[in-house]
């Protein structure tokens, strides 16, 4: 029977001594240095050890305020009551249904609550997969599969993951595929209108740089990757790991426009924007595009993993039964959280708490950038949309953001951007960087309250304060 115990076969007992379990926070980091691999960077040798809403506390008693949430992750908080309800009853009924065996109940309704979702009726096929990085392998191999056609185009400063496939279309840092190669063929890079990244001043106007990579885009397609081999073009609409810069919505329109004339694909990357993150359900909808598929992950089941790819099923329908899958892929778990996650978010005012403290967040690191007294001098830009933001600092590698009002007496390090981040992370709180530029960005939990919004501040206005006395 579901859910009763007297069902379970039980094997003999072999052992009656108590497996050893490490818990002493200098014990696991020794065993985490000796036996994971280097290859995983690591803010901090701290271990989360209990997560609520936006407060973690660590093995050896730090509590600490969140504004990475798993990198855009936890969107609902840490450990919400809902999701961890679901995730439970769902463990409890049955824990694993594999996708090419059966459907589960989680499954259809995930799709049942993102079709209510999808910024366009048209896009109303679905697959699930785990990661980011493999929705974006299936959106390739679907854009391949119904185009006959090979190649790809991303943004330069694109992250669409770590996996041999979506690193060869990710752009952001060599960090993620350096010494791996050969990568995946076929996959071109245009410039995405970010003035820093354009070697443009900051105040250059929004038209020049959406004319010059529109200028760029069309080149690419007479000069290196000719349309009637190019199946998709990816892009984030809020660029993530390459410095959280919002596309404008002409660069967009004209994305599609080109996209359209040529039969290519248009992918929008929602897996760090989607569900609510920028202010909107999904962050195309700022351009008033619609895509011709989408990705998504992180935010849609609030920890568990699951991602996914939704195109229009005559795109979808072009894939061979068995072409898509994988064991845990849509795992039912995951599903349920995703379920609940979605609930939660398509009951409540998600938008109206992400619009405040957006707006909040926005007006008080614009005050901290103003207070040239306190190190708002070293604090070049502030943009981002909804809770995907980011402060951008002054780079003494960079002819345009190293000139700064407080005399040639005072140096600017490298990454101004980390020293405030290990100053935030001294007083307890957790931000992140992105990027090749010194850029921190917050991604908090989008129920995020207007006080922890005003302790994030304080803690952020006192690192600033902090790290600019060490220069002064
Ligand atoms: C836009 C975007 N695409 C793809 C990925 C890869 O997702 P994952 O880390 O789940 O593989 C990420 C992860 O940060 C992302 O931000």
């Amino acid at each position: 029977m579901p859910g009763s115990t007297s069902t379970m076969n039980e094997l003999p007992v072999t052992s009656s001594k108590a497996l050893p379990m490490t818990t002493s926070t200098n014990d696991l980091v020794n065993i985490a240095d000796q036996h994971i691999t280097k290859g995983l960077g690591r803010l901090r040798d701290h271990v989360f050890k209990e997560g609520k809403g936006l407060r973690v506390l660590t093995t050896d008693g730090k509590q600490l305020l969140d504004f990475s949430a798993g990198i855009g992750v936890t969107s609902l908080g840490h450990s919400h009551p809902d999701v961890t309800a679901a995730i439970i009853a769902q463990a409890q009924s049955i824990i694993h249904v594999q996708c090419a065996i059966a459907l589960s109940e989680p499954y259809v309704q995930l799709v049942e609550s993102l079709l209510a979702m999808m910024p366009d009726p048209s896009l109303d096929s679905f697959f699930f997969w785990n990661s980011g990085a493999e929705a974006v392998e299936a959106a390739v191999k679907i854009a391949r599969t119904k185009t006959h056609r090979q190649n790809i185009i991303v943004m330069q400063g694109a992250y669409h993951g770590r996996t041999i496939g979506a690193s060869s279309l990710t752009k952001s840092k060599t960090t993620f595929f350096k010494g791996t190669g050969p990568l995946m063929p076929g996959v071109h890079a245009t410039p995405f209108p970010y003035w820093h990244a354009m070697g443009l001043p900051k105040d250059t106007p929004e038209e020049v740089l959406v004319e010059r990579a529109c200028r760029d885009f069309d080149n690419i397609l007479k000069q290196q990757c000719a349309p009637e081999d190019t199946a998709a073009v990816f892009i984030e609409p809020v660029i993530g790991e390459g410095g959280y810069v919002p596309a404008p919505a002409a660069y967009v329109q004209h994305l599609r426009k080109q996209c359209t004339k040529h039969g290519i694909l248009l992918v929008a990357d929602e897996i760090q924007t989607g569900f609510y993150r920028t202010g909107k359900i999904w962050a195309i909808e700022h351009s008033d595009v619609v895509p011709d598929m989408m990705t998504f992950a992180k935010g849609i089941a609030n920890g568990m993993p699951v991602s996914g790819v939704v195109t229009r099923k005559e795109i979808m329908d072009a894939m061979a039964p068995g072409s898509l899958g994988g064991t845990y892929s849509g795992n039912v778990v995951a599903c349920a959280a995703g379920v609940a996650t979605t609930r939660y978010m398509r009951s409540h005012d998600m938008l109206g708490n992400v619009e405040a403290r957006s707006k909040q967040i926005f007006d008080g690191l614009r005050k901290i950038q103003e207070d040239v007294e306190n190190g708002g001098w070293m604090i070049e830009e502030i943009r981002g949309k909804g809770l995907m933001i980011a402060i951008e600092f002054k780079d003494p590698s960079s002819h345009i953001t190293s000139s700064h009002s407080r005399g040639p007496n005072v140096q600017l390090p490298p990454y101004l951007s980390t020293l405030v981040q290990n100053a935030c992370m001294d007083q307890g709180l957790l931000c992140l960087t992105t990027s090749i530029y010194p850029v921190m960005r917050l991604i908090p939990a989008l129920i995020v309250s207007e006080e922890e919004v005003d302790e994030m501040l304080g803690i952020m206005a006192q690192a600033v304060q902090t790290v600019a006395k060490t220069l002064e």
